[in-house]
């Protein structure tokens, strides 16, 4: 049996960077990040040593969503900058061999959106089937139960045309009715050109919802007072006969890198996503592991990520993908907490926890992204007051819950600070100067007062902060193809504290182990370790006992490297 998958790609060997550009840095001084800040970072990028960049949108957008409402798929919003500067950055960023990803909205437009302005014009308007419009129920209410993932019904009235359209999100993003052929072919065309531009592939936003199916039908109610279709939707085969056609009409034959968001999905469709076969997307990003601290009130509570539980879900994936198709990792984005605020520790141990979280993610099989500020061990911004917030997701849940009194203002606003996505995209810490190193203006939101100790400026040249630890681990993934195709095998499964697993390769086993527990804890050295050809390759605690007393510290983390081969 073959112990590392067979198939090479530059893309399984790259490590992804997210910028998350209205947060990342304001070259021009009105407070919003924009392509000319992005550009004076590239050799910051360059250094870190990551190999693709993934940017999220920039289009033009009335910005409901925060840039994931798009009015216009081919032009630059001109908060941003211009198409020139963007081909700019395309350019410095390659000639720093550095590849350029763009975020694909297409499950959905803005409700501005010239297409979209076109279908309200009546039923027989020309891009009137671009949307998927429904008659009212008999009693004269929306088509179904279903409820819209920032609140509300996911049926909006039309009241000119008579009928009612669907917004998986919010109204001002009707989704797209990918069954009809010319939106197909205008999505493609317009893939097409920016391909021709030069960018280097595609992050496709919640691609796995893009055929609904012919299910309309009312399903189960939760706390929300509506029906969550996203599963069921997810489940439609479908989506699959779409991105096999993209892959055929754009992706075929390119050298480029796509990555779906596979909101809802399971893993035999993620199998299929990224199947090894090239037929339809290189990988996905699936979301169990994110879920787990939910409930009821969806992510509205202050329950965590039990250890276990996480270990289990990502063995699930890694084994269940192996061979078959590719992970993306990540901890956290731009719709995620900080992962470190989630699992590990924001006071004293905040370094070696995010070292720790660092190195079991990245030493994963898949392909790893990091978040903007991960490589800081930046922290969730904290909220006390609801004008801080940018989110509408946030700002609806609020309402939502303080008005029919399920939580006080106090709870929701701590619930926001410990789940919202806006705790992760304050902007980016470069110095510890007012404005952060992120802007001479007013910031769009407010900046994290630990910017004055958090920032980019005073661990670059420190041996051994975050920032240089990540450059290690990257160097790991870059020099060992065991730590990009070596089998994932988990060590000690049932511990609660410890994430040990071994990658196994041709040549070299790497032993990884994680100590998620904010205190010291004994943990077994696997025999496998007795081998003459053991080496510590990184770890964040200087002097660890592990391999000697089998011990490990508060979030101490080891990779370790030996020839031993698998018994
Ligand atoms: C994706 C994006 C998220 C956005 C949603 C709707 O999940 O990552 O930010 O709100 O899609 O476009």
């Amino acid at each position: 049996m073959n112990k590392e998958t067979e198939k090479r790609d530059w893309w399984k060997e790259s490590v992804a960077y997210q910028i998350y550009p209205k947060s990342f840095c304001d070259g021009d001084g009105d407070g919003i990040g924009d392509i000319c800040g992005i550009i004076s970072k590239l050799d910051y990028l360059a250094n870190l040593g990551v190999d693709v960049i993934w940017i999220s949108p920039m289009y033009p957008s009335p910005g409901y969503d925060n840039g994931y409402d798009i009015s216009d798929y081919e032009s630059i919003d001109p908060c941003y900058g211009s198409m020139e500067e963007f081909e700019t950055l395309l350019k410095e960023a390659h000639a720093r061999g550095l590849k350029v990803v763009i975020d694909l909205v297409v499950n959905h437009s803005s409700d501005k959106h010239p297409w979209f302005l076109n279908a309200l014009e009546g039923r027989h308007a020309a891009r009137r089937e671009y949307y998927i419009w429904k008659d009212a129920a008999p009693d004269g209410g929306s088509p179904n139960n279903w409820g819209a993932l920032f609140g509300g019904s996911a049926w909006t009235w039309d009241e000119k045309s008579g009928q009612y359209y669907l917004n998986l999100y919010s109204p001002r993003q009707p989704d797209l009715n990918w069954e009809n052929p010319s939106l197909r072919r205008e999505v493609y065309e317009m893939m097409r050109r920016w391909l021709d531009r030069g960018v280097d592939g595609f992050r496709m936003d919640v691609i796995s919802l893009i055929a609904k199916g012919n299910d309309f039908s009312d399903g189960p109610v939760g706390k929300s007072g509506y029906h969550d279709p996203r599963a069921r939707i997810a489940a439609n085969p479908q989506v699959h006969v779409y991105l096999k056609e993209m892959q055929r009409e754009v992706l075929g034959g390119k050298n480029i890198m796509t990555v779906g968001e596979a909101s809802a999905t399971t893993l035999e469709n993620a199998v299929l996503f990224s199947n090894e076969d090239g037929s339809e997307l290189n990988m996905v990003f699936q979301f169990e592991h994110m879920d787990l601290d939910g409930g009821e009130t969806f992510k509205w509570n202050d329950r965590t990520i039990p250890v276990a539980a996480l270990k289990a879900v990502m063995t699930k994936w890694q084994t269940g993908l192996f061979g078959r198709g590719w992970n993306a990792l990540f901890w956290d984005n731009h719709d995620q907490p900080r992962m470190l605020s989630r699992l590990g520790d924001e006071g004293d141990l905040r370094e070696a926890s995010a070292k720790m979280l660092a190195t079991c993610l990245l030493m994963l099989q898949g392909t790893p992204f990091i978040f903007q500020g991960d490589e800081l061990g930046m922290t969730n911004m904290r909220f006390t007051d609801l004008a801080q917030l940018r989110d509408s997701e946030s700002r609806n849940a609020y309402e939502r819950y303080t008005g029919d009194g399920t939580f006080t203002s106090e709870q929701m606003l701590h619930y926001i600070s410990l789940k919202s996505r806006d705790t992760a995209r304050i902007p980016m810490q470069w110095s510890g100067e007012p404005g952060a190193g992120f802007t001479r203006g007013t910031p769009w939101m407010d900046i994290h007062p630990n910017h004055v100790y958090i920032n980019a400026e005073e661990q670059e040249h420190r041996a051994d902060s975050v920032l240089s630890f990540y450059k290690e681990l990257i160097k790991i993934r870059h020099r060992h193809s065991t730590a990009v195709y070596g089998r994932y095998e988990p060590y000690e499964l049932e511990n609660e504290d410890v994430f040990a697993y071994f990658r196994v390769g041709e040549e070299e086993t790497l032993f990884v182990c994680c100590n998620f527990a904010a205190t010291a804890v004994t943990f077994p050295v696997p025999e496998r370790l007795q081998s003459k050809g053991t080496r510590h390759l990184l770890g964040n605690v200087e002097g660890s006992a592990y391999l000697e007393e089998g011990r490990l510290a508060a979030y101490e983390a080891v990779v370790i490297s030996t020839d031993a081969k698998r018994p």
